[in-house]
């Protein structure tokens, strides 16, 4: 399971289902997000879940020349690392937007491009039930399911999701344990860990 956009006012409730779930998960957070609410980016590493660059203020960054790009990446690498102490490895482009000079302003800061596999839709579909049937109907081994942990229902379809799954056999582990044996290389496009 992968969260986008926080943290937000849910992102401690969510870190308590995880926690009692005993569930890892990556956090792909705002650098804007970070600074504002350090403590709970501290909280999401010291619960043992990966952090993630997704962005400084949610722009596409392909509307975006280089220099802005680099900005917007390098900028969230320090903010999350200021509020945990963590350099983040992976970044995930907002709306999935990325092109050539996104590549390669991720390559030199190496930084994979984490997608996703399972999209739940939960900023359109504001149904914790419909959220946690659309992550769990298409579950597959190494699915990277894309999540938002700032909408109240998101974060209490969580509960069912893991219930489901784990009935299903699966574990949850973070995008970086996902790739353990295989190293991830930068600018490089993931979408799920088997392929
Ligand atoms: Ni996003």
């Amino acid at each position: 399971m992968t969260f986008d956009d926080g943290p937000g006012p849910y992102t401690g409730r969510l870190l308590d289902i995880l926690a009692a779930g005993k569930a890892r998960a990556t956090f792909f957070v705002l650098g804007s997000g970070a600074a504002r609410d350090p403590a709970t980016v501290r909280r999401i590493r010291q619960e043992g879940h990966e952090l993630a660059n997704h962005t400084y203020t949610h722009v596409p960054l392909t509307s975006l020349s280089t220099r802005e790009i680099q900005g917007q990446l390098m900028k969230t690498q320090q903010a999350v690392q200021a509020a945990s102490g963590v350099w983040p490895r992976l970044m995930r482009p907002p709306y999935g937007a990325t092109d050539k000079r996104v590549t390669r302003v991720a390559q030199r800061m190496n930084l994979p491009q984490i997608l996703w596999s399972i999209d739940t839709m939960d900023w359109r579909v504001r149904k914790a039930k419909s959220v946690a049937a659309r992550a769990t109907q298409g579950a597959h081994s190494g699915a990277i399911i894309l999540l938002h942990d700032i909408h109240r229902t998101s974060v209490e379809a969580v509960p069912p999701i893991l219930n489901q799954l784990r009935r299903g056999g699966f574990t949850f582990v973070s995008v970086s344990e996902l790739y353990a044996n295989k190293p991830l290389a930068p600018g490089k496009r993931y979408s799920s860990g088997s392929g």
